[in-house]
């Protein structure tokens, strides 16, 4: 029960409940009965709920907002974008602007189409590769996540695996996902080319596509090697696998160029979303126009009624102008550098093993010396510890997932004045979840 006054966001769970399940838009969202909050307005790096408590939020929404909320150079080009009046079923010249910048950061990015989520432009990719490469079956990575589609809702049962038993099983994340579906799937563990080789020389004729986040964002940012993306690139050619890189969260964060940048690595299709336009609505499915050129009338079927609406693409253009043309993205890096050091400072003060992974704009936090290289290895972190030290931060004024899943994501706005309220909260968490454990 939190120690805070919930009592407004209390009052409207209960209105909320009989009109939307759990009382949210988003399973996600829902915290429990008496824990979900309610959101009044956001700016910069900080929420306040409808009872005025205040928030450093390290969530951002799962990542989108890499300048901050309520970012004032984006929401003017976003009323710019109201003027042009919305979507026409025809298109824009801001829809080539835009593409013109995508390409000029990520050079796999030759051709561009836009959804509206990331899920939507997932579900594009897979379709192009399917109709380029003529298979239907494709590769997931274990401990990956593109969105919330039946193709995608697969993954190996980490929390029921018992490794002296055999291998994890796979099981859908949701009710109502065909079973059939399951069929066409394959996963592999992360960071062991071997195991995908060893799957490719099987089963190649049947698989078309590989779909692959280098830095698991949703599984606490554990990172690639470069010798695997190495290796994955290498193995996609060698079998005739269509290579998605989803960047859905790496994308416009982690550098200008993404994670391709990060890596050296180029992708045959690539997906973007979240940071496209610092919490706009929009995504992108982009890509070598040896293969995008498949989205054609008798070939891939793309489109959709709201796709590139005149808000949220002006939005998207502003926000790519900042990235490219400022150094935004590296005083997200440096903040979030500067973060994990303090941190780390406050755990090793108390002799506390830990460890980091991902990129310092959206790194994860692990109790344990090494951090995992794979899905498999997260059961092995202390994270019913993790849990308790963000629920109490949580009360400090510091959000950030209680899953230790879900990275913490920086924006440019961190960088004004959140850094020493963070670590102050960080510290005083820590000592009371302590405290509890002893
Ligand atoms: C890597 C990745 N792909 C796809 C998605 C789905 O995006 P959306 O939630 O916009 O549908 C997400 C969402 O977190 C993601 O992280």
């Amino acid at each position: 029960m939190s120690k805070r006054s919930l009592k407004k966001s209390n009052e409207h769970f209960k209105k909320a409940l009989n009109k939307l399940p759990l009382g949210v838009t988003s399973n996600f969202r829902y915290w429990g009965d008496d824990d979900t909050i309610y959101i009044k307005r956001a700016k910069g790096c900080r929420l306040w709920d409808l009872d005025d408590n205040e928030y450093i939020d390290y969530r951002l929404a799962y990542g989108p907002y890499i300048l901050g909320y309520a970012d004032e150079r984006v929401d003017q080009a976003a009323r710019e974008g109201m003027e042009i009046g919305g979507v026409f079923a025809l298109a824009t010249e801001l829809e080539y602007e835009v593409a013109k910048k995508i390409s000029s950061m990520v050079p796999s990015a030759e051709l561009v189409r836009y959804s509206n989520s990331g899920t939507e432009a997932v579900m594009a990719a897979l379709r192009v590769g399917r109709a380029v490469s003529k298979r239907d079956g494709y590769i997931m990575v274990e401990g990956g996540y593109h969105g919330v589609w039946d193709a995608a809702l697969w993954d190996i049962d980490i929390d029921e695996w018992d490794p002296e038993k055999g291998e994890p099983e796979i099981t859908s994340s949701s009710a109502g996902v065909p079973g059939i579906t399951k069929d066409l799937v394959s996963l592999v563990p992360f960071n062991d080319a071997d195991a995908l080789e060893d799957l490719l020389k099987k089963k190649h004729n049947e698989i078309g596509t590989l779909m692959i986040e280098p830095i698991l964002g949703n599984c606490c940012s554990i990172s690639a090697t470069q010798e695997y993306m190495q290796a994955v690139r290498e193995l996609c050619t060698k079998y005739d696998i269509i290579l998605i890189i989803d960047e859905v969260k790496t994308g416009f964060r982690v550098a200008k160029g993404g994670v391709q940048e990060l890596y050296g690595v180029e992708a045959d299709l690539c997906t973007f979303a979240k940071s496209i336009a610092n919490g706009y609505p929009i995504a992108a499915l982009a890509g070598k126009e040896e293969y995008m050129r498949h989205i054609k009338y008798g070939g891939v079927l793309h489109g959709g009624t709201f796709t590139a609406h005149s808000v949220a693409i002006s939005a998207a253009n502003k926000t790519l102008e900042i990235l490219q043309n400022t150094d935004a993205l590296e005083t997200v890096a440096n903040y979030g550098e500067n973060l994990k050091q303090g941190i780390s400072d406050i755990l090793s003060k108390r002799d506390i093993a830990h460890s980091f992974t991902g990129h310092p704009s959206m790194s994860g936090l692990f109790f344990s010396e090494n951090p995992p290289t794979n899905a498999r290895d997260f059961r092995y972190s202390n994270y019913p510890f993790y849990e308790k030290l963000a629920e109490e931060m949580l009360e400090d004024g510091v959000l950030c997932e209680f899953d230790p899943r879900e990275p913490w994501f920086i924006c440019e706005a961190h960088a004004k004045d959140a850094m020493q309220p963070t670590l102050d909260a960080f510290e005083s968490a820590l000592e009371r979840t302590l405290g509890d454990e002893s």
